[in-house]
């Protein structure tokens, strides 16, 4: 019992350390005029505002890395959209085809956004 209360307390405390880091890169990000790329967590969030707006159907995303913004995307638009996602990396590229096999609407390309956006958006089209 008291190793579990111990585990929970620890979590709270990773994910108030977490959200205290969150909390400073967004008011740094609004304090700068919000210039430049914006903190994760408001990316996403931005990101998903458009997709609504707009009642976009397809998302592209050039540079997979782990996966953690196309997750967050398809989880606030479900099943919905079809999201696509390049990665250069192949590891990186390995391990995303594996966390998202799951997911019919969920594709990941290996290979430079470079190259493959220009002839997807024509695909698209
Ligand atoms: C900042 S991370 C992307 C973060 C991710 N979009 C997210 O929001 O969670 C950049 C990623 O882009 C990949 N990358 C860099 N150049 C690339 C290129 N030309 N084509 C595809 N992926 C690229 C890197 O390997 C890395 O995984």
């Amino acid at each position: 019992m008291k190793k579990i209360k111990n585990i929970c307390l620890r979590l709270n405390i990773y994910f108030c350390i977490d959200f205290i880091r969150w909390f400073i890169r967004i008011v740094r990000y609004i304090k700068n005029g919000c210039s430049g790329a914006p903190p994760d967590p408001l990316k996403r969030k931005i990101i998903l505002a458009y997709l609504s707006k707009y009642d976009l159907k397809c998302f592209i995303e050039t540079g997979t890395y782990i996966g953690d913004t196309l997750a967050y995307i398809v989880r606030g638009k479900r099943k919905s959209i079809k999201a696509i996602s390049i990665e250069l990396d192949k590891v990186l590229f390995k391990a995303a085809k594996k966390r998202f096999s799951s997911f019919g609407n969920i594709l990941i390309l290996h290979g430079n956004s470079g190259q493959i956006l220009p002839k997807l958006v024509k695909e698209l089209n």
